[in-house]
């Protein structure tokens, strides 16, 4: 009998591992031999801690279970899939699953995160073995060929990015990962480090082989330790096996990789200042060009990707570039997994092909809010990220079409507000954060967002309100045009949406006369 209980972040949180214990210690008292395995999560937060049972036909779910139900649940006889009221029936038949399009997370929640076995038994490797017998010109063209763009936010096609770091001549290159996951409301990256560590690792071998790199780095921010510790214990296996090191597979080729902690800061997600803290100086962003692609990481052609766009490799070598293509609309191609987050009754991980709109994510996967209100605003994206208004939830998930509503999909992030949202208070909000968090590089983002702090303080204090909202929208301005990244670059989309949608919050005979 194999019982499933995660080890995933969110099910810790909420009590899995006393789960676990109190399973352990109910069989050992019935006489009952079993085995527990520490999956990975299904990203159905509001069910976890989800214990799912191996059953002839099938894995069945039970949650959320708490350590207190584990003594009802034997009496009902859950190992052999008995019903009880926490009863979830077949994992895979659970409608918020069994409505999404897995591809990058086929394996999430599925397979023991660190066994290497378990990996190489669900299709794990298959597109390394792919790519081991191809040419580095033959790997870059499948990822271009499969129209694969930059996870992280920016959705620069990452076949591109690879050709440009494959033609640049240097004795040495890096591949290096940004899992400086920081958006509010995102949580995939880490999921797929803790859950399915080796599909990241995977990935990055692939690249490095690509365009000729032996050694790769994954950066994570310090607040992600439990996906340190998979990625670490993953690492040392695939090693062991020989899928990582010298000579992998007996190709020849050479992959190195090293996980390093980040230190708490967000703009250490920004490219350049993420290198700057991997060479051990301060997380400052500096000037482009020269493109990381040419001078990155010690100044050599260094890969950088984030977490997702990586682990999507493997799938797109294993399957070929035209099965991933097939996903998606207009240009923005395959799959995006995305978090709903915030105040949403359903909260989770959610992969769907491109096209898919807001309102399904928020209503038929996401239940409307928590609390029953209704939704006033939506975050996508991050905290520099645009609030969209109800009008607009029919927006196809698609980056084009968001850049055409003054919007980002960014990292996929979806944060869900009610009704009782203070608008101004979240442009506020947006500012003080770029205030905070600026690297104080360029003036527009390290004054810019401190001035614009101050306005929207005399905003809401109804303090000369015209002239401060005409200051706002010119600090908007500026920090969009005159930023040296996105930190100060796209502040003004969360201020600028939050003014223009719900200028009543604004006090709106006035915002109209600025
Ligand atoms: P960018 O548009 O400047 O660059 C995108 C990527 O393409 C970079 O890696 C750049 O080096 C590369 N690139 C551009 N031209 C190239 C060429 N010819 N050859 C090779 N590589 C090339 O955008 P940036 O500043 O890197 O990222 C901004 C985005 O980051 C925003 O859109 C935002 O959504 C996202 N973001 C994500 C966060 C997260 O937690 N995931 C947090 C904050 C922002
Ligand atoms: Fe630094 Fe802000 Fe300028 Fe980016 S926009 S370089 S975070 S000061």
């Amino acid at each position: 009998i194999t019982i499933y209980v995660p080890r995933d972040s969110t099910a810790l949180a909420l009590g899995a591992d006393d789960v676990t214990k109190a399973i352990m210690v109910e069989a050992v008292r019935r006489g009952v031999d079993l085995r527990i395995v520490r999956n990975g999560s299904r990203g159905m937060f509001w069910l976890e801690p989800m214990v799912e049972v191996d059953t002839p036909d099938g894995r069945t779910a039970y949650g959320p279970v708490s350590k207190e139900d584990v003594t009802v649940l034997f009496d009902a006889d859950f190992i052999h899939g008995g019903t009880h009221s926490l009863s979830l029936g077949l994992t895979e038949e659970i409608a918020y699953l069994k409505k999404q399009e897995r591809l990058t997370f086929a394996r999430v929640g599925i397979t023991d995160p660190v066994s290497l076995d378990d990996y190489l038994a669900h299709e794990g490797y298959a597109g390394l073995q792919r790519a081991l017998g191809m040419t580095a010109d033959g790997i870059v063209q499948e990822v271009l060929d499969s129209a694969l763009r930059g996870r992280g936010g920016a959705a620069f096609p990452t076949g591109i990015k690879w050709k440009t770091v494959l033609g640049a001549q240097a004795a040495q290159k890096y591949v290096v990962c940004n899992a400086d996951e920081g958006d509010s409301g995102t949580f995939s990256d880490r999921m797929v480090m803790e859950d399915d560590p080796f599909m990241l690792i995977e990935g990055m071998t692939i690249a490095g082989i690509a365009v000729g790199a032996t050694h790769g780095y994954i950066y994570v921010r310090s607040e992600y330790p439990h996906a340190i510790a998979a990625l670490n214990e993953a690492i040392e296996n695939a090693g062991k096996a020989g899928y990582l090191g010298p000579n992998i597979l007996g190709s020849g080729k050479t992959f190195q990789l090293e996980v390093r902690k980040g230190a708490g800061s967000y703009v250490c997600g920004e490219e350049t200042a993420l290198l700057e803290s991997l060479e051990g100086k301060r997380g400052i962003v500096r000037a482009k060009p020269p493109l990381p692609a040419i001078e990155g990481l010690f100044g050599k052609p260094t890969v950088i990707n984030n977490v997702i766009s990586l682990a999507t490799v493997p799938l797109i070598m294993a399957r070929g570039a035209a099965f991933y293509k097939d996903y998606g609309m207009g240009r923005s191609r395959g799959t995006l997994p995305l978090q709903l987050a915030g105040n949403i009754k359903y909260g989770g991980l959610v992969e769907k092909a491109f096209g898919v709109s807001l309102r399904e994510l928020l209503i038929d996967f996401g239940g409307g809010t928590a609390n029953g209100r209704a939704i006033r605003a939506v975050q996508v994206g991050g905290p520099l990220g645009a609030y969209l208004p109800e009008s607009q939830f029919d927006t196809p998930l698609d980056y084009e079409a968001f850049a055409a509503i003054g919007a980002a999909l960014g990292h996929g992030g979806i944060v869900v507000f009610d009704d009782r949202v203070d608008m101004a208070k979240q442009a506020r909000y947006a500012m003080e954060f770029c205030a905070v968090e600026s690297c104080g590089k360029c003036t527009p983002c390290r004054i810019g967002s401190t001035r614009g702090v101050e306005a929207v303080d005399q905003i809401i204090a109804n303090q000369n309100r015209p002239q401060q909202i005409h200051l706002l929208r010119d600090l908007c301005d500026l920090m969009l045009h005159g930023s040296l990244c996105a930190m100060g670059g796209m502040t003004p989309f969360p201020v600028l949406s939050a003014l223009n949608h719900f200028p009543e919050d604004f006090g709106a005979d006035t915002a109209q006369k600025a």
